[in-house]
C-alpha cells in the first residue's frame, strides 16, 4: 500500500487521521478550509513537509470558499485564510515556506476565478515535488548507509510526515530497495509516540524490520556497538546547519557523537530557512503538559506538578555529519554548503 497522507480527491482534500494509527486507518475528508487548519494543530496531520502541503491545499479550499467577485476583497480574506495556517505550529518552516509559494501564485492573478485555478495547480506541484524530493533525498541518501546496517530514528520522518515516501524513511526504503540488508532501530519519542505509532507502522507495512526502543535505551545500545548510523529528520534547518527537530534528537546527536557513529539529516531543501543564521533564531513549539501528564488519556503524573512540553529540540551542527537533501549530500562548513545548495535549486 502507498501511504499518501495528504491528497486531493476531486475537489476533496484527504488526509490520513495520524492520531489514530496504528490501531485504526482512517481516512477524513475535507471541504472546509478551517477544519484543515485545526487538523494541523490537533496533528491529524504532522511532519514538517505533510503540514505544508495540507495548509497549501487548505488555502486551495478557502480560495473555493470565498465568493467574492473582486480582487481585492477576495485577496483581503484569502490573505486572513493564509494567516490562520500561519499561526497553527510554528517550528516546521516547510508550512511558511507553502504558505509563500501560494501567496506568490495568487500575486499572479487577475481574478478570484483565476485564482481558484492557479492555487489550486500551485497545490498540485507541491505535492507531486515533495514525493520526487523524497526519492532523490534517498537516492543519495542510501550510498551513506552500508549493507547491513543497524539504523536509529527519532520521531516519523516516513511518507506518513510528507506527501509520501519519506525523508528519513525515504533514506531507509531507498538502501532496501538497493537490496541492503537493514534493520530499523525506532525511538518510541515521548510524548507523541510517532516513533512507535508511526514508524513502527510504517515499517511493518513494507516488512521492513524494525524494533521499537524507549527513548532512554539508545545510549544502552550505541554502547554495546549495536547502532551502526542514525537518520533523522528536521522541521527546520538554520543557515549554519543547526537542526530543529522533534524533541530528543539533540540527545541522540550528542549519543552518537560520544560513540563515532555518523548522524545524518534528511530534509528537503524547503526545510532549510536561510534567513536564521543559527538554531537560537528557531522558534520552538511548546504544547500542551497534558501530552505529558497523561498517557493514553490516563492522568499518570502528580497533580501540581509543574510540566514542560517543548516539541522540538535544536542539533548544533557541530553534531551533524551530514545534511542529505534533494540536491545532494551537504557536508560542514554548512553555510557555504547548504547556501550553495538552496542556490542550485533556485529557491535562493
Ligand atoms: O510534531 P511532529 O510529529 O510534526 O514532528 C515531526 C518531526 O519532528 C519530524 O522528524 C520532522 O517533521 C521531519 S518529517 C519528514
Amino acid at each position: 500500500m502507498e501511504i499518501r497522507p495528504v491528497r486531493w480527491e476531486n475537489d476533496v482534500l484527504v488526509l490520513i487521521d495520524q492520531t489514530q494509527l496504528p490501531h485504526r486507518y482512517a481516512e477524513v475528508r475535507y471541504k472546509d478550509w478551517r477544519a484543515v487548519a485545526e487538523a494541523i494543530r490537533q496533528m491529524v496531520v504532522r511532519g514538517a513537509p505533510a503540514i505544508g502541503a495540507a495548509a497549501a491545499c487548505g488555502l486551495v479550499l478557502a480560495a473555493e470558499s470565498i465568493p467574492e467577485q473582486e480582487m481585492p476583497a477576495f485577496r483581503h480574506q484569502w490573505l486572513a485564510a493564509a494567516d490562520a495556517f500561519a499561526a497553527t505550529r510554528p517550528t516546521a518552516v516547510n508550512l511558511f515556506w507553502a504558505i509563500e509559494r501560494m501567496k506568490r501564485a495568487l500575486d499572479a492573478c487577475r481574478s478570484p476565478e483565476e485564482a481558484r485555478r492557479r492555487l489550486r495547480a500551485e497545490s498540485e506541484r507541491i505535492l507531486e515535488e515533495d514525493i520526487r524530493a523524497n526519492r532523490a533525498i534517498g537516492q543519495h541518501g542510501q550510498t551513506l548507509i552500508p549493507d547491513g546496517a543497524r539504523i536509529l530514528t527519532h520521531c516519523n520522518a516516513g511518507a506518513l510526515a510528507t506527501v509520501g515516501y519519506g525523508t528519513a524513511l525515504g533514506v531507509i526504503r531507498a538502501a532496501v530497495e538497493a537490496g541492503k540488508k537493514i534493520q530499523v532501530y525506532a525511538d518510541e519519542t515521548r510524548p507523541r509516540l510517532q516513533g512507535m505509532q508511526l514508524t513502527a507502522w510504517e515499517l511493518v507495512q513494507e516488512g521492513i524490520p524494525v524494533t521499537v526502543i524507549t527513548d532512554n535505551m539508545a545510549g544502552m545500545l550505541m554502547r554495546r556497538g549495536e547502532i551502526d548510523v542514525v537518520v533523522v529528520g528536521a522541521d527546520r534547518i538554520a543557515a549554519n546547519g543547526d537542526v530543529a527537530n522533534k524533541v530528543g534528537t539533540y540527545s541522540v546527536a550528542v549519543l552518537a557523537r560520544h560513540h563515532s557513529i555518523p548522524f545524518y539529516v534528511a530534509a528537503p531543501i524547503s526545510t532549510v530557512d536561510l534567513s536564521v543564521a543559527d538554531g537560537s533564531g528557531i522558534p520552538i513549539e511548546e504544547r500542551s503538559p497534558e501530552e505529558v501528564t497523561h498517557i493514553a488519556g490516563h492522568r499518570v503524573a502528580p497533580e501540581g506538578v509543574r510540566v514542560i512540553n517543548p516539541a522540538f529540540d535544536v542539533t548544533p551542527a557541530e553534531l551533524v555529519t551530514a545534511i542529505v537533501t534533494e540536491a545532494g549530500i551537504a557536508r560542514p562548513p554548512y553555510t557555504v554548503s547548504l547556501a550553495e545548495m538552496v542556490q542550485s535549486t533556485g529557491e535562493g
